[in-house]
């Protein structure tokens, strides 16, 4: 197995497992100009925060704020009111150190697959030799070893998952957000990647905000669940998920009476939540 050495690394990166992996969210705000001229709160005052190397999963209805929050933290937009401070500094633009994934593929169907992990080494200028064996290796530790040269479009859905963890995971990210990152794979796929996120997620130790709508993953994954409101998203409860690691197989930490109780106190909350978002969209559609 590679070694933390083998695997290059960017400045501000690698440092999981201290401060500058501290992910403070205080009073954010998000608002909106619509086409037709009029204020849309997206968000209202969402506070929480991720510890370093904590591993923290966002749930909430559809149109809550997940996305927009994301989008916040990664400096990719910039709130209306409140803060995002990463490692104690505000973030204003995009943030060093921190890997992508998300719902649909962020890969490039001209690359092979070796060459679609080989792009964050090459960015950082990471000498060629040097960014192969580390883009191997990393493919290696994702189950792709004799895959490097197909096309994303030669792949299933899971394999191409496996091919954007390992292109996310090869920067060493001391910040990694994930967005509905299997939201599109089937149940089984996704829970095999799931215990392969958690894998990997412990090598690495990097703080995650994991968003999804599927409560189960959230609680087999995370150490704690933010539950956030019908829009606009505030945070409605913080839950710590006190299942012992390492969890092991994601699919049968949910037969464990500890889980089960969890999923139903988190589900009790978020459900007035889901409801009340479904009330909206049929209301406004009617
Ligand atoms: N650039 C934008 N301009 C105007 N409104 C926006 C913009 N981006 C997002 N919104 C609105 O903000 C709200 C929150 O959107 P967001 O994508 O963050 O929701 P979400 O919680 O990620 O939803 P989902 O679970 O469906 O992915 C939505 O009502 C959306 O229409
Ligand atoms: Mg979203």
């Amino acid at each position: 197995m590679a070694s933390r050495n083998d695997v290059a690394t960017s400045p501000g990166t690698g440092a999981a497992d201290q401060a500058d992996a501290r992910i403070e969210i205080s009073g954010l705000t998000k608002r909106f100009l619509t086409p037709a001229g009029e204020v849309f709160t997206a968000l209202s005052g969402v506070s929480f925060t991720v510890e370093p190397g904590q591993f923290c999963a966002v749930v909430g209805p559809t149109g809550c704020g997940k996305s927009t929050t994301l989008s916040m933290v990664s400096g990719l937009d910039r709130p209306s009111e409140g803060s995002v401070r990463v490692g104690g500094r505000e973030v204003d633009g995009i943030t060093d150190g921190v890997s992508f994934m998300f719902q649909t593929d962020a890969l490039l169907p001209w690359k092979t697959v070796l060459g679609n992990v080989l792009m964050g080494p090459v960015f950082r200028r990471v000498p060629k030799r040097q960014a192969q064996a580390s883009a191997r290796d990393w493919l290696r530790r994702v189950g792709l070893a004799g895959f490097e040269d197909r096309y994303p479009h030669q792949l299933s859905g899971g394999m191409r998952k496996r091919v954007a963890m390992a292109a996310a995971l090869i920067n060493e990210p001391r910040i990694l957000i994930m967005d509905e990152p299997f939201g599109a794979l089937d149940v089984q796929t996704k829970a095999i990647m799931s215990t392969e996120l958690l894998n990997l997620w412990e090598q690495i130790r990097p703080s995650v905000i994991f968003i999804t709508h599927d409560l189960d993953e959230a609680v087999a994954l995370a150490d704690r669940v933010v539950v956030m409101t019908s829009g606009p998203g505030s945070v409605k409860a913080v839950f710590d998920i006190d299942l012992p690691r390492p969890r092991g197989s994601v699919q049968e930490i949910r037969f464990q009476p500890r889980f089960i109780e969890l999923q139903h106190q988190i589900w009790d909350t978020l459900r007035e939540e889901v409801e009340r978002a479904y009330a909206l969209t049929a209301g406004g559609t009617a």
